[in-house]
């Protein structure tokens, strides 16, 4: 039903642009959030090259919680301020990983990741909801360019979860 944009023939800004839209596109008609994370999972795990894990964590009881995600078995629970994502989920800011094994307390969950990013998800009423996690294989794999692509989608789904 979908067919992911091609990285190849697309600008970085393009390609996260047609990506918002499906993004968009798949989750307008649909209230369901885990239905809803499930899809976007899976759209950025497939339309981005070299990741190994792209998913969500969602803050429960004080801590984030693994959510849909596409990739290999992950860390069930991570506590607020520790790792990649306890930390911008306490920071309520994006962080983006040049190389996870030089981030101080780094949670190796895919020992194949190597370079992070994540993503806040905040509510219209600007509550913390949860995060988007996207792990690379390759060192330095996110730039500005894909932390403002993947802000966007953030602030898409973030709004079908409040
Ligand atoms: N590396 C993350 C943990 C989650 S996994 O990458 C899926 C961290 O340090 O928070």
């Amino acid at each position: 039903m979908f067919a992911t944009p091609d990285p190849t023939t697309l600008s970085k800004p393009e390609l996260y642009r047609k990506l918002a839209g499906q993004v968009s596109a798949l989750t307008q008609e649909e209230t369901d959030p885990i239905a809803n994370m499930a899809n976007v999972a899976s759209l950025v795990f497939h339309a981005l090259p070299r990741l190994n894990w792209a998913g969500f964590y969602l803050l429960k009881g004080g801590e984030l919680v693994l959510g849909p995600f596409q990739g290999r078995p992950a860390c069930v629970r991570i506590a607020f301020g520790r790792g990649v994502v306890g930390t911008a989920a306490e920071k309520r800011t994006t962080i983006r990983v040049a190389n996870v094994n030089e981030f101080p307390g780094h949670i190796a969950c895919d020992t194949a990741s190597r370079s992070e990013i994540v993503v806040p998800l905040l509510s219209d009423d600007s509550h913390l909801v949860g995060v988007l996690d996207v792990d690379s294989p390759d060192l330095d794999r996110f730039d500005a360019e894909d932390e403002a692509g993947l802000r966007a989608i953030g602030k898409i789904i973030a709004a079908k979860l409040s």
